[in-house]
């Protein structure tokens, strides 16, 4: 009896580390590692220029304003901007010392950035966790909305295709 109910929790063990395994939680690379291969056009195109040049990649920079501080104090929080979970939520992509990077749309790169571009298959990428939101069916703008929303202390409206034009890049 003993035996079965220990077999049983090793069993039950073994099933959530493999679930666990098998959905992935990838690594962050960060933003800089895409910049080689996208900023020329007939390479992997020019999305890293796009995206150096908005307000994504200095989103991290904005919390450690004065005025984000100031916020941050407004909305009763006791430490500064940039050390404030509530606030990195949105302004910040991982760990790694940057913005909104190119992970927080197209998914943690670690296990896809050596297997995809030219010639290799899209499908793979994306089970290795690849993101690929579009503009045409509106993927790309429900993800817009998981940050450009009213919890955003500063926010007045999110009118997608103005804003997306300010970003854009691929083939929309
Ligand atoms: C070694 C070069 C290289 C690096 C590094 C690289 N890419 Fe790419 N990537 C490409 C190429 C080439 C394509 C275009 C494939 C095509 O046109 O068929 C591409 C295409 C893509 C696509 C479109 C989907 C697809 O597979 O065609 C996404 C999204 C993407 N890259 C994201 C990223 C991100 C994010 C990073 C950084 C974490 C990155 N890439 C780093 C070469 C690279
Ligand atoms: C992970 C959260 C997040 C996602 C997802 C996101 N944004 Fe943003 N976005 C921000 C933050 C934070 C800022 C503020 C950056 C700053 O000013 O420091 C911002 C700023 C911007 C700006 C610059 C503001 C301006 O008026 O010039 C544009 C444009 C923009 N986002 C467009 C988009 C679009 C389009 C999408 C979807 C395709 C999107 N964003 C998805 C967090 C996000
Ligand atoms: C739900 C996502 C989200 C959260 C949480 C969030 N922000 Fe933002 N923040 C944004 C987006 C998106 C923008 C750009 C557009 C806008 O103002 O809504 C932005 C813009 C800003 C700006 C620039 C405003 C301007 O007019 O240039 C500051 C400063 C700022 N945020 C500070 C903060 C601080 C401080 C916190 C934490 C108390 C915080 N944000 C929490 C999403 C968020
Ligand atoms: C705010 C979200 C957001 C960020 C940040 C972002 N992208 Fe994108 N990206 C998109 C969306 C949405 C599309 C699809 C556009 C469309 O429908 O044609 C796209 C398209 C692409 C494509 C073309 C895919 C195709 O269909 O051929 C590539 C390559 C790409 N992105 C790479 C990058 C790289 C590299 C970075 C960082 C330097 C980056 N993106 C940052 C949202 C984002």
């Amino acid at each position: 009896m003993k035996n079965a109910v220990s077999f049983l929790a090793l069993a039950l063990a073994f099933t959530a580390l493999t679930a666990f395994t098998f959905s992935g939680s990838h690594d962050y690379v960060g933003s800089k590692s895409c910049k080689a291969c996208h900023s020329n056009a007939k390479m992997g195109g020019t999305a890293f220029k796009a995206w150096d040049g908005s307000g994504h990649s200095k989103a991290l920079a904005t919390l450690k304003s004065a005025e984000a501080d100031k916020i941050a104090k407004e909305k009763g929080f006791k430490t500064k901007a940039a050390e404030t979970k509530e606030c990195l939520e949105c302004h910040v992509t991982s760990a790694k010392d940057e913005g909104v990077g190119c992970e927080s749309c197209h998914g943690a790169a670690g296990d896809y950035k050596s297997k995809h571009g030219k010639g290799k298959d899209v499908a793979t990428a994306m089970a290795a966790g690849m993101m690929l939101p579009k503009v045409d069916d509106g993927s790309a703008e429900k993800l817009c909305k998981t940050c450009h929303n009213d919890k955003s202390p500063t926010f007045k409206e999110f009118k997608f295709k103005e804003m997306w034009t300010k970003i854009a890049h691929g083939k929309g």
